[in-house]
Protein backbone atom coordinates (compact mmCIF):
# COMPACT_ATOMS: atom_id res chain seq x y z
CA UNK A 1 0.00 0.00 0.00
CA UNK A 2 1.76 3.87 -0.49
CA UNK A 3 2.03 5.83 2.12
CA UNK A 4 1.27 9.43 2.75
CA UNK A 5 1.84 11.72 0.31
CA UNK A 6 5.17 13.67 1.16
CA UNK A 7 4.12 16.91 -0.39
CA UNK A 8 0.70 17.02 1.35
CA UNK A 9 0.36 20.05 3.11
CA UNK A 10 -3.15 19.75 4.18
CA UNK A 11 -3.30 21.71 7.75
CA UNK A 12 -0.18 23.88 6.91
CA UNK A 13 -1.16 27.46 7.21
CA UNK A 14 1.55 29.22 4.66
CA UNK A 15 2.49 33.14 3.95
CA UNK A 16 3.71 34.11 0.68
CA UNK A 17 4.89 37.70 0.26
CA UNK A 18 4.53 39.10 -3.21
CA UNK A 19 2.09 36.93 -3.89
CA UNK A 20 -0.05 39.20 -6.22
CA UNK A 21 1.07 38.17 -9.45
CA UNK A 22 4.48 36.34 -11.01
CA UNK A 23 6.47 33.73 -8.73
CA UNK A 24 4.83 34.53 -5.86
CA UNK A 25 0.90 34.12 -7.49
CA UNK A 26 2.24 30.56 -8.65
CA UNK A 27 3.99 29.32 -5.33
CA UNK A 28 0.61 30.36 -4.51
CA UNK A 29 -1.37 28.10 -6.52
CA UNK A 30 1.66 25.27 -6.11
CA UNK A 31 1.06 25.17 -2.12
CA UNK A 32 -2.72 24.94 -2.22
CA UNK A 33 -2.95 22.55 -4.93
CA UNK A 34 -1.17 20.46 -2.39
CA UNK A 35 -3.58 21.40 0.51
CA UNK A 36 -1.78 23.99 2.45
CA UNK A 37 -4.06 27.30 3.18
CA UNK A 38 -2.20 30.17 1.87
CA UNK A 39 -1.85 33.86 2.71
CA UNK A 40 -0.90 35.90 0.22
CA UNK A 41 0.58 39.13 1.41
CA UNK A 42 1.03 42.13 -1.52
CA UNK A 43 0.37 45.70 -1.69
CA UNK A 44 -2.13 45.38 -4.08
CA UNK A 45 -4.39 41.92 -3.82
CA UNK A 46 -5.25 40.75 -7.68
CA UNK A 47 -8.09 38.99 -8.49
CA UNK A 48 -6.23 35.46 -9.56
CA UNK A 49 -4.82 35.65 -5.67
CA UNK A 50 -7.57 35.99 -4.20
CA UNK A 51 -9.52 33.60 -6.09
CA UNK A 52 -6.96 30.56 -4.32
CA UNK A 53 -6.03 32.26 -1.23
CA UNK A 54 -9.19 34.44 0.65
CA UNK A 55 -7.39 35.25 3.48
CA UNK A 56 -4.57 37.32 1.48
CA UNK A 57 -4.30 40.93 3.06
CA UNK A 58 -2.59 43.99 1.71
CA UNK A 59 1.05 44.35 3.55
CA UNK A 60 4.29 46.32 2.54
CA UNK A 61 6.95 43.98 3.94
CA UNK A 62 9.38 46.85 4.13
CA UNK A 63 7.29 48.70 6.93
CA UNK A 64 8.31 46.64 10.04
CA UNK A 65 5.56 48.30 11.82
CA UNK A 66 3.05 46.85 9.63
CA UNK A 67 4.43 43.27 9.34
CA UNK A 68 4.03 43.31 13.03
CA UNK A 69 0.24 44.20 13.00
CA UNK A 70 -0.45 41.85 10.25
CA UNK A 71 1.26 38.92 11.75
CA UNK A 72 -0.07 39.31 15.39
CA UNK A 73 -3.51 39.58 13.30
CA UNK A 74 -3.05 36.22 11.64
CA UNK A 75 -2.15 34.38 14.32
CA UNK A 76 -4.62 35.49 16.32
CA UNK A 77 -7.14 34.62 13.60
CA UNK A 78 -5.64 31.21 13.80
CA UNK A 79 -3.23 31.53 10.84
CA UNK A 80 0.39 31.14 12.33
CA UNK A 81 2.64 29.64 9.65
CA UNK A 82 4.53 26.72 9.46
CA UNK A 83 5.59 27.81 5.93
CA UNK A 84 6.94 31.43 5.21
CA UNK A 85 8.17 32.34 1.45
CA UNK A 86 9.70 35.63 1.44
CA UNK A 87 9.26 36.64 -2.22
CA UNK A 88 8.54 40.19 -2.93
CA UNK A 89 11.03 42.21 -4.21
CA UNK A 90 11.83 44.87 -7.05
CA UNK A 91 14.39 46.32 -8.93
CA UNK A 92 15.12 49.11 -9.46
CA UNK A 93 18.18 49.19 -12.37
CA UNK A 94 21.06 51.54 -12.90
CA UNK A 95 25.19 51.28 -12.48
CA UNK A 96 26.51 51.99 -9.37
CA UNK A 97 27.50 55.48 -9.99
CA UNK A 98 23.90 56.75 -11.40
CA UNK A 99 22.11 54.85 -8.50
CA UNK A 100 20.59 57.68 -6.20
CA UNK A 101 20.73 56.49 -2.34
CA UNK A 102 16.72 56.30 -2.44
CA UNK A 103 17.21 53.61 -5.67
CA UNK A 104 19.68 51.66 -3.68
CA UNK A 105 17.83 51.92 -0.07
CA UNK A 106 14.38 50.74 -1.71
CA UNK A 107 15.72 47.67 -3.07
CA UNK A 108 17.28 46.73 -0.09
CA UNK A 109 14.66 47.93 2.21
CA UNK A 110 12.03 45.03 0.05
CA UNK A 111 14.35 42.54 -0.93
CA UNK A 112 16.28 42.11 2.13
CA UNK A 113 14.95 43.53 4.82
CA UNK A 114 11.15 42.94 4.29
CA UNK A 115 12.31 38.80 4.51
CA UNK A 116 13.77 39.89 7.80
CA UNK A 117 11.00 41.72 9.09
CA UNK A 118 8.78 38.15 8.10
CA UNK A 119 10.76 35.90 9.21
CA UNK A 120 11.54 38.01 12.90
CA UNK A 121 7.81 37.60 13.27
CA UNK A 122 7.06 34.38 11.58
CA UNK A 123 9.85 32.03 13.23
CA UNK A 124 8.27 32.62 16.71
CA UNK A 125 5.22 31.15 15.86
CA UNK A 126 6.41 28.41 14.12
CA UNK A 127 8.77 27.56 17.15
CA UNK A 128 5.50 27.07 19.20
CA UNK A 129 4.08 24.65 17.09
CA UNK A 130 7.80 23.20 16.66
CA UNK A 131 8.22 22.96 13.23
CA UNK A 132 8.58 25.66 10.04
CA UNK A 133 9.76 26.09 6.72
CA UNK A 134 11.13 29.16 5.12
CA UNK A 135 11.69 29.24 1.75
CA UNK A 136 13.55 32.90 0.63
CA UNK A 137 13.64 33.68 -2.98
CA UNK A 138 17.09 35.41 -3.98
CA UNK A 139 19.06 35.46 -7.35
CA UNK A 140 21.51 33.87 -9.61
CA UNK A 141 22.66 37.64 -9.47
CA UNK A 142 23.11 37.60 -5.31
CA UNK A 143 25.90 34.80 -6.47
CA UNK A 144 27.13 36.13 -9.51
CA UNK A 145 26.85 39.80 -9.57
CA UNK A 146 25.16 41.63 -12.27
CA UNK A 147 25.82 44.72 -14.87
CA UNK A 148 23.54 47.42 -13.32
CA UNK A 149 22.08 45.75 -10.91
CA UNK A 150 24.38 46.75 -7.38
CA UNK A 151 22.04 47.09 -4.68
CA UNK A 152 19.83 44.46 -6.04
CA UNK A 153 22.67 41.88 -6.30
CA UNK A 154 23.74 43.37 -2.84
CA UNK A 155 20.35 42.69 -1.54
CA UNK A 156 19.70 38.85 -3.14
CA UNK A 157 23.72 38.19 -1.47
CA UNK A 158 22.60 39.67 1.57
CA UNK A 159 19.24 37.08 1.43
CA UNK A 160 21.87 34.28 0.94
CA UNK A 161 23.73 35.49 4.50
CA UNK A 162 20.47 35.65 5.94
CA UNK A 163 18.91 32.29 4.97
CA UNK A 164 22.20 30.84 6.48
CA UNK A 165 22.72 32.25 10.13
CA UNK A 166 18.73 32.13 10.37
CA UNK A 167 19.22 28.15 9.84
CA UNK A 168 21.70 27.98 12.12
CA UNK A 169 19.76 29.57 14.47
CA UNK A 170 16.17 28.26 14.19
CA UNK A 171 17.26 24.67 13.26
CA UNK A 172 17.13 23.60 16.98
CA UNK A 173 13.34 24.35 17.03
CA UNK A 174 12.88 22.23 13.96
CA UNK A 175 12.65 25.24 11.23
CA UNK A 176 14.32 24.97 8.31
CA UNK A 177 15.33 28.09 6.03
CA UNK A 178 16.44 27.60 2.69
CA UNK A 179 16.93 29.75 -0.66
CA UNK A 180 15.62 29.33 -4.03
CA UNK A 181 18.04 31.43 -6.84
CA UNK A 182 16.25 31.80 -10.07
CA UNK A 183 17.77 32.74 -13.08
CA UNK A 184 15.65 34.71 -15.37
CA UNK A 185 12.19 34.00 -14.84
CA UNK A 186 9.05 35.02 -17.37
CA UNK A 187 7.22 37.55 -15.69
CA UNK A 188 6.36 41.16 -15.25
CA UNK A 189 10.24 41.86 -13.78
CA UNK A 190 11.85 40.37 -16.59
CA UNK A 191 9.44 41.81 -19.17
CA UNK A 192 10.58 45.43 -18.78
CA UNK A 193 14.45 44.11 -19.37
CA UNK A 194 15.37 45.00 -22.82
CA UNK A 195 14.76 42.08 -25.14
CA UNK A 196 18.88 41.43 -25.84
CA UNK A 197 19.23 41.11 -22.51
CA UNK A 198 16.89 38.39 -22.05
CA UNK A 199 18.07 36.79 -25.30
CA UNK A 200 21.48 36.54 -23.29
CA UNK A 201 19.24 34.35 -20.68
CA UNK A 202 18.20 32.18 -22.77
CA UNK A 203 21.60 31.74 -24.35
CA UNK A 204 23.59 31.39 -21.21
CA UNK A 205 20.65 28.49 -20.44
CA UNK A 206 21.97 25.17 -20.31
CA UNK A 207 18.78 24.21 -21.29
CA UNK A 208 17.51 26.96 -23.76
CA UNK A 209 14.96 28.50 -22.35
CA UNK A 210 13.83 30.89 -19.52
CA UNK A 211 11.97 29.83 -16.45
CA UNK A 212 8.74 29.76 -16.29
CA UNK A 213 7.21 30.96 -12.41
CA UNK A 214 5.92 27.38 -12.30
CA UNK A 215 9.46 26.24 -12.69
CA UNK A 216 9.79 28.35 -9.16
CA UNK A 217 6.96 27.29 -7.63
CA UNK A 218 8.20 23.02 -7.79
CA UNK A 219 11.42 23.79 -6.05
CA UNK A 220 9.58 25.84 -3.52
CA UNK A 221 6.81 23.28 -2.91
CA UNK A 222 9.86 20.98 -2.44
CA UNK A 223 11.44 22.46 0.44
CA UNK A 224 8.93 23.59 1.83
CA UNK A 225 6.92 19.66 2.21
CA UNK A 226 8.72 16.78 3.78
CA UNK A 227 10.66 16.03 1.06
CA UNK A 228 12.93 18.44 2.06
CA UNK A 229 13.33 17.11 5.64
CA UNK A 230 16.75 17.51 5.98
CA UNK A 231 17.75 20.30 4.24
CA UNK A 232 18.47 23.63 5.66
CA UNK A 233 21.08 26.33 5.14
CA UNK A 234 21.02 25.25 0.97
CA UNK A 235 20.38 27.87 -2.11
CA UNK A 236 19.09 25.47 -4.89
CA UNK A 237 19.20 27.54 -8.46
CA UNK A 238 16.74 27.60 -10.52
CA UNK A 239 18.23 28.39 -13.98
CA UNK A 240 17.78 25.75 -17.01
CA UNK A 241 21.89 26.35 -16.28
CA UNK A 242 21.96 29.74 -16.68
CA UNK A 243 25.16 30.18 -14.19
CA UNK A 244 26.70 26.81 -13.78
N1 LIG B 1 11.63 37.46 -12.76
C1 LIG B 1 12.91 37.13 -12.67
O1 LIG B 1 13.61 37.02 -13.67
C2 LIG B 1 13.52 36.82 -11.33
C3 LIG B 1 14.77 36.20 -11.30
C4 LIG B 1 15.37 35.90 -10.09
C5 LIG B 1 14.71 36.25 -8.91
N2 LIG B 1 13.50 36.85 -8.95
C6 LIG B 1 12.87 37.20 -7.68
O2 LIG B 1 11.63 36.55 -7.56
C7 LIG B 1 10.74 37.36 -6.78
C8 LIG B 1 9.45 37.56 -7.54
O3 LIG B 1 9.74 38.17 -8.78
P1 LIG B 1 8.68 38.32 -9.96
O4 LIG B 1 9.46 38.22 -11.21
O5 LIG B 1 7.52 37.43 -9.73
O6 LIG B 1 8.30 39.87 -9.74
P2 LIG B 1 6.98 40.69 -10.07
O7 LIG B 1 7.42 42.10 -10.19
O8 LIG B 1 6.21 40.06 -11.19
O9 LIG B 1 6.11 40.50 -8.72
C9 LIG B 1 6.59 40.97 -7.49
C10 LIG B 1 5.43 41.09 -6.54
O10 LIG B 1 5.96 41.63 -5.30
C11 LIG B 1 5.09 42.62 -4.85
N3 LIG B 1 5.81 43.60 -4.03
C12 LIG B 1 6.73 44.50 -4.42
N4 LIG B 1 7.12 45.26 -3.39
C13 LIG B 1 6.43 44.82 -2.31
C14 LIG B 1 6.38 45.21 -0.95
N5 LIG B 1 7.12 46.24 -0.49
N6 LIG B 1 5.57 44.52 -0.11
C15 LIG B 1 4.80 43.51 -0.56
N7 LIG B 1 4.80 43.09 -1.84
C16 LIG B 1 5.60 43.75 -2.70
C17 LIG B 1 4.54 43.26 -6.13
O11 LIG B 1 3.35 44.00 -5.87
C18 LIG B 1 4.34 42.05 -7.02
O12 LIG B 1 3.06 41.48 -6.84
C19 LIG B 1 11.50 38.64 -6.48
O13 LIG B 1 12.09 38.58 -5.21
C20 LIG B 1 12.56 38.67 -7.54
O14 LIG B 1 13.68 39.42 -7.16
C21 LIG B 1 12.88 37.14 -10.13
Amino acid sequence: MPGPDPLDLTGRVAWVTGAARGIGLACVRALALHGARVVGLDLKLSPELLAVAPDSRELNVADPAAVAQVAAALAEAGLAPEILVNNAGITRDGVLWKLSPQEWSSVLDVNLTGAFHLMHEAVPLMRACGRGSVVNITSINGERGKFGQSNYSAAKAGLIGLTKAAAREAGRFGIRVNAVAPGMVETEMAEKLPPEVKQRAVDESVLGRIAQPGDVANCVLFLASSLAAHITGQVIRVDGGQYI
